[in-house]
């Protein structure tokens, strides 16, 4: 067996998506009415979200099957993606341990958001919406959204963070190009923007308004619906395919991670890695560790409360209980834009808040450090978002040189960083600026 390039034949592609929420130790804190504080009716939510997605969001099946039709588009990526041994990072390194990546990177849209785009856009096609609104921050969800519907039969319209919309022009253009309308946020095409613009007309935006854009416009066209790319329990559940992938992938080299790493925005990366190998852990039967990485810029785990808040700024979402930095948080302007939003998955924030997952939080220049050697060791340029785990994976190497000891380190490759050359450029010239909040205001009690 090649242990370097550990494939998975495409007859062994999971068939079933994992949904943790059937072996958690209890259910999940419900989303709440903000106006009756009572917990959401889904027959309210159908207004916003197709009916299977709300149906998979608060079911506690263990197993929920894949539709042919998603698992065909899956296998066109495409997927199983490849589990990757970084034997040269291992070598500059000098440390015993065994590195692998799980790559998510050979998705035309470049990272793993095509999992849950493809089945989101399946799910609404199949019950008759036309468009799919959504949101973006560094465009990795727009673009995957925008090639998912074009695949789909279905329009698309995207909000993007202005400040992610100047920096990175490569993930606009790429979605125009599968047929999606873009429009930078705060955008004049909705009353929350026209207040915000009014306000600042130079608003460099953020998720959490980009979302609040989203649900608005939703809200005015009956045949759309809105499209969630991280947070919520389905998206996660549909990332699922990447754990239980590895799982198989491990198995087949007969190698057990001791540690599983992957970068947070808004979870659905890391859940969808690190679920499948949760269960085990959830039962007693496994001491692996669960590391998740995070901005010192945008600290929602490490220095969030976890209470009920609202997913977007203007404060349209129903509450959800989570691990926040309160929807009010001004984003500071990093270049890993899918790490830029306030709050955290419930189920993320729920095994964190346990103690099943530790979070750490880097500052991006060590963290383009990062990415560079993996770059001048293996060739492969990371995400900003995912370079942030790999700082973690690093440094948990040099650990093992020091202790002697050889653990295998497996991390979740979310995305490449082909379309963040110009942040690469700001890190090589030096102009790289590193943000922390001094001081953060809790989110109000709810
Ligand atoms: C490559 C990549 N990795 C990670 C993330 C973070 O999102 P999530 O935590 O939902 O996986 C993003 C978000 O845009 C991304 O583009």
């Amino acid at each position: 067996m090649n242990e370097q390039f550990i494939p998975l034949a495409p007859d062994d592609i999971p068939t079933s998506w994992y949904n943790i929420q059937a072996d958690l130790p209890e259910p999940m804190p419900p989303p709440l009415n903000p106006g009756t504080g009572q917990p959401i009716e889904p027959a309210l939510l159908e207004r916003i979200f197709a009916k299977e997605l709300i149906r998979q969001e608060m079911s506690s099946e263990r197993f929920i099957k894949i539709p042919d039709e998603v698992l065909d588009a899956y296998l066109r990526l495409p997927r199983p993606s490849p589990l990757y041994r970084a034997k040269r990072l291992e070598a500059a390194l000098k440390t015993p341990a065994k590195i692998y990546l799980k790559c998510e990177n050979f998705s035309p849209a470049g990272s793993h958001k095509t999992n849950t785009a493809l089945a989101q856009a399946y799910y609404n096609a199949k019950q008759g919406t036309k468009r799919l609104i959504t949101e973006t921050g560094a465009g990795q969800w727009g673009t995957s959204l925008a090639l998912s519907c074009s695949l789909f039969g279905l329009t698309c319209r995207i909000y993007m963070v202005r400040a992610s919309h100047g920096q990175k022009p490569g993930r606009h253009i790429m979605a125009k190009l599968y047929g999606a309308e873009m429009f930078p946020s705060p955008s004049d095409r909705t009353s929350f923007g026209k207040q915000l613009l009014a306000g600042d007309p130079a608003h460099p935006g953020s998720l959490g308004i980009a979302i609040s854009e989203a649900v608005e416009d939703t809200m005015t066209d009956e045949a759309s619906r809105y499209s969630l790319g991280s947070v919520l329990n389905h998206v996660l559940l549909h990332q699922t395919i990447i754990g239980l992938e590895a799982k198989k992938q491990f198995e087949s080299i007969d190698v057990r991670p001791d540690v599983l790493v992957g970068c947070i925005g808004g979870g659905s990366n890391y859940a969808g890695f690190c679920f499948p190998f949760m269960l085990e852990k959830l039962k007693g039967k496994s001491d692996a560790e669960f590391v998740a990485c995070e901005s010192k810029a945008v600290p929602h785990t490490t220095r969030g409360t976890y209470t009920y808040d609202f997913g977007d700024t203007a404060k349209t979402t129903p509450l959800i209980k989570m691990l926040t930095l309160g929807s009010g948080y001004t984003c500071p302007p990093i270049h890993a834009g899918g790490l830029r939003y306030h709050g955290m998955a419930p189920l993320i924030s729920y095994l964190i808040y346990k103690g099943y997952v530790t979070p750490m939080a880097y500052h991006q220049t060590e963290v383009f450090q990062a990415a560079q050697l993996l770059a001048k060791t293996e060739g492969m340029i990371p995400a900003p978002e995912t370079a942030h785990c790999l700082k973690y994976v690093i440094d948990r190497a040099l650990e093992c040189k020091r202790t002697g000891e050889a653990k295998v380190l497996a991390m979740n490759y979310s995305g490449h960083g082909l379309l963040d050359l110009s942040s690469y450029d700001q890190f090589l010239s030096g102009n790289m600026v590193d943000f922390e909040p001094q001081k953060i205001q809790p989110p109000p009690a709810l």
